[in-house]
């Protein structure tokens, strides 16, 4: 087994991993050491040739210098990291995956005087107020340390070190099952305690996840609410898991796909509840999809006045858009999303295996979301879905072994924990989460919501921001034609559309997001977005007749 120690600098721990490598026999390795050798110079003398993106380069490569972990049962290895090795997504990936990740924690006060007494120079922290400075890492990355298992490193070496063997020992005896199945503790690769719910992302974390926010919330048993396609891609293992644990499990079953989105499905499941006797306070855990989502959310919205929901979500909408942000609803016969109401989910467990079940056109789908959240601002998710992206959509395995699709969907997601924490009402900022969705909603709609799946609508939603933003001056040309390429790569939006102009524009004058009268338009900027309110109407009109076959263009 690998024991890796992460921690912001001055948590000790170098110090704590000498000592334990010692107490096991085992081979110690520091990263910085490994990283300092190869460059011939120190950290410090890294950062200033080469600046922190050298340095993290040169972090990546010492840190695929590790190999495989080694699945002994016993302690090998214990590799200390850099304070910031595991902001990297993709360094945590390597580094928590069948391995052993403990989080030595300290208040920033105390390790900020321990950095004034050292004599290594830590470049982040040097500055005038190290207490500052640590803080602010701090918030920046606990939820990056907070995925591995927490000991205080505010203590004597040796309680420090006697901690992280009870760490080790616990493991022991339950027996360390990294296979990605869901009986066992799987990869945990973010924790967060976000306004919208504690957030978790993982691979095969789904059951211990459950298992976790259901102790929180002193649950006496998983009443799990599903339907059939995502119970048997992932609900029925869960449940499994679950039953494992010692947790007594009822299953509500609703309707697949957005056949749950109806007022007589709520109906339906209340009664099933009240059959349960569940009552106020006991949760509910949500597995699947979109529509299962927000079906059993706006369920646990309203019965008994509201009970705390715990969602899984089972597709990549799910996990990069639905199950964060607290939006629920069902639909009527007038419209989409009509009836609903905001509710925040006690915790959201995502756990990427269930992608790899996924059809290919819903993983493909999801990606013009992900488009989206890089057009907001994430030059990385850019690079990512631009090199990677259709790969990810066909579901290569590569692409889930390799880390792409948990760094894929911990961007998406956590940029939207980000922006709606932020502005949980839709009152300001949520808006830009708007990107592509005027005329692409108007698309969907004309579609019927059936021909068109969301991602895909708001593929040619994106087209037509762009091409808006351009003619308008507000989007740079090459900015958007990095957007298109982008969408060409990933074969979306690349058919023009059977509507009529006349329709879609009737339908995009029904659009939510007016403001005294006027459509507001969230438009591409060079790296990020800008909302106006004067967009002209011929030229949405020119521009959404673009993307339609030619004969219905006017
Ligand atoms: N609340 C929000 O903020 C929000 C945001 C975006 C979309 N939505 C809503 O989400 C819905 C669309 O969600 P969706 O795209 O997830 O669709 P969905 O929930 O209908 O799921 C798509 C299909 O995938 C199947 N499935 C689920 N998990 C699977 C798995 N792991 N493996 C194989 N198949 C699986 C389902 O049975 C279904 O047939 C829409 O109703 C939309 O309005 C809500």
């Amino acid at each position: 087994m690998d024991v890796v120690l992460v921690g912001l600098p001055g948590s000790g721990k170098s110090v704590v991993g000498r000592r334990l490598a010692a107490r096991y026999r085992a081979v110690f390795i520091d990263l910085d050491e490994v990283i300092e050798r190869a460059a011939g110079r120190s950290v410090a003398e890294i950062f200033e040739a080469e600046g922190e993106a050298g340095f993290r380069a040169r972090e990546r490569a010492a840190v695929g210098t590790l190999g495989g972990p080694d699945a002994a049962a016993s302690v090998v290895r214990v590799i200390a990291t850099g304070g910031g090795t595991v902001v990297d997504p993709r360094n945590r990936w390597r580094l928590y995956r069948g391995r052993l990740p403990v989080w030595i924690d300290g208040r920033p006060e105390v390790l900020a005087q321990r950095l004034r007494r050292s004599v290594t120079v830590r470049p982040l922290v040097a500055g005038r107020d190290p207490v500052g400075a640590v803080r602010a890492l701090s918030a920046e990355r606990r939820r990056f340390y907070a995925a591995a298992h927490r000991v205080t490193g505010v203590a004597e070496l040796r309680t420090v070190v006697d901690s992280v063997s009870r760490i080790i020992e616990e493991h022991g005896r339950h027996g360390m099952v990294f296979d990605g199945r869901l009986h066992g503790p799987g990869t945990r690769l973010l924790l967060a305690e976000t306004p919208l719910g504690v957030v978790t992302i993982g691979e095969g974390n789904a059951g211990a996840g459950v298992a976790s926010a259901l102790r929180r919330l002193e649950a006496r048993r998983a009443i799990l609410v599903s339907e059939p396609g995502a119970w048997s891609a992932a609900g029925e293992e869960l449940a499994a898991g679950l039953e494992a644990r010692g947790w007594p499990v009822e299953l509500v079953l609703l309707p697949q796909g957005e056949a749950a989105k109806q007022l007589a499905v709520i109906g339906d499941g209340a009664s099933s509840l009240a059959r349960l006797r569940v009552e106020r306070g006991e949760p509910i855990v949500a597995i699947g999809g979109g529509a299962l989502g927000d079906t059993a959310g706006f369920l646990a919205a309203t019965y008994l006045r509201g009970i705390p929901v715990i969602h899984v979500p089972t597709t990549l909408v799910a996990q990069i858009d639905s199950s964060i942000g607290g939006k629920t609803a069902v639909d009527l016969p007038e419209g989409k999303n009509l009836v609903g109401s905001f509710h925040q989910p006690a915790a959201v467990v995502i756990d990427i295996t269930f992608l790899r079940t996924l059809a290919e056109r819903e993983r493909r789908a999801a990606l013009g979301e992900a488009v989206k959240m890089a057009a907001l601002g994430d030059e990385r998710l850019f690079d990512l879905l631009e090199s990677d992206g259709d790969a990810i959509a066909e579901g290569a395995a590569a692409t889930f072994d390799s880390g792409l699709v948990a760094e894929l969907v911990e961007r998406a997601a956590w940029a939207k924990v980000q922006i709606v924490s932020a502005d949980e009402r839709e009152a300001g900022d949520r808006i830009r989460l708007n990107l592509g969705h005027s005329l692409g909603h108007a698309y969907e709609a004309a579609a019927g919501f059936a021909n068109l799946l969301h991602g895909e609508a708001v593929a040619y939603g994106l087209r037509a921001a762009c091409r808006i933003g351009e003619a308008m001056g507000i989007t740079p040309t090459d900015r958007a034609s990095r957007v298109e390429r982008l969408l060409d790569k990933l074969s979306l939006a690349l058919r023009p559309l059977p509507y009529s102009i006349d329709t879609v524009l009737a339908l995009l004058g029904a659009d939510k997001k007016h403001s005294g009268g006027r459509l507001r338009w969230v438009l591409p900027t060079a790296d990020g977005t800008e909302v106006r309110n004067d967009v002209p109407a011929e030229l949405v009109a020119h521009v959404g007749a673009g993307l339609l076959e030619e004969e219905l263009r006017s």
